[in-house]
């Protein structure tokens, strides 16, 4: 696992835009595994910048998301699809075909998390997956437990995580109850994972995923079984590891 510690949240995004332009200038079809939340929004907007100055080129690019609330429609402005298509796919120059959201309208989930372990499969799997991390330790909505689904998956929030994310709802009751997400197999199978935190409600859940057992009750702690993590922690969320 590799630790870069930076001064903040500007230049988290600034080192994790080099990152993944360099990741798309090596390979043009790149799949990029996608996150939401405010973790990479700086991280999208300086990608979209560097698309619009010519220096990154998505058109070929694929991309999976993490995960997707459910029940939820795509164009309700707090589903992640409308949060991608806004702070990253209208930005840049990338064919909407090619990017892939859990379905939060989907019937039969069961059938639909199945589809999609299966198109991450069909498209040679995840070069490159982007990590945000819960306050609790999540990844994706893989939240603590004693043990884990390792696949794509129809899962409960925690109700932490639905008091972190009724920020962006207009009451807590509005925060939708289940999400469909990839699990922590699905996420093993890129070949290579950037975990992104920023500030102090973050440095308990990075200790534990650094300092802490390897624990289903961390998820992220499990990361560290994977060749190839590069955590980029600004110096707020690193403050408590050890
Ligand atoms: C989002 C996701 C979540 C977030 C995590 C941190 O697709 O998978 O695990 O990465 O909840 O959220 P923020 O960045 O809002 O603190």
């Amino acid at each position: 696992m590799k630790i870069l510690v930076v001064k903040n949240y500007e230049e988290m995004s600034a080192r994790a835009a080099e990152i993944f332009a360099a990741q798309i200038k090596s390979k043009p079809d790149s799949v990029l595994g996608l996150a939401t939340g405010s973790t990479p929004e700086g991280l999208y907007g300086k990608l979209a910048e560097a698309n619009a100055r010519g220096e990154v080129d998505f058109a070929a690019v694929r991309t999976v998301n993490l995960d997707e609330y459910y029940p939820i429609s795509p164009e309700n402005d707090q589903s992640y699809r409308y949060f991608m298509n806004k702070q990253l796919f209208d930005r840049v120059n990338i064919d909407k075909a090619n990017t892939m959201v859990p379905d939060g309208t989907a019937k039969d989930t069961d059938a639909f998390c199945q589809a999609y372990e299966e198109k991450i499969d069909a498209m040679g799997g995840i070069d490159m997956q982007l990590l945000g991390i819960g306050r609790n330790g999540h990844i994706g909505f893989n939240e603590p437990d004693g043990e884990l689904i390792p696949f794509t998956h129809l899962t409960a929030l925690t109700p932490s995580t639905i008091v972190a994310n009724a920020r962006f709802f207009a009451s807590e009751a509005d925060v939708p109850k289940h999400a469909l997400t990839m699990g922590i197999q699905s996420v093993f199978k890129a070949k290579k994972v950037v975990m992104l935190a920023s500030g102090k409600d973050k440095a308990d859940a990075v200790k534990a995923m650094l300092n802490g057992n390897l624990n289903t009750r961390c998820p992220a702690s499990l990361l560290r079984l994977h060749p190839d993590v590069t955590v980029i922690c600004d110096e707020d969320a690193y403050s408590l590891v050890k």
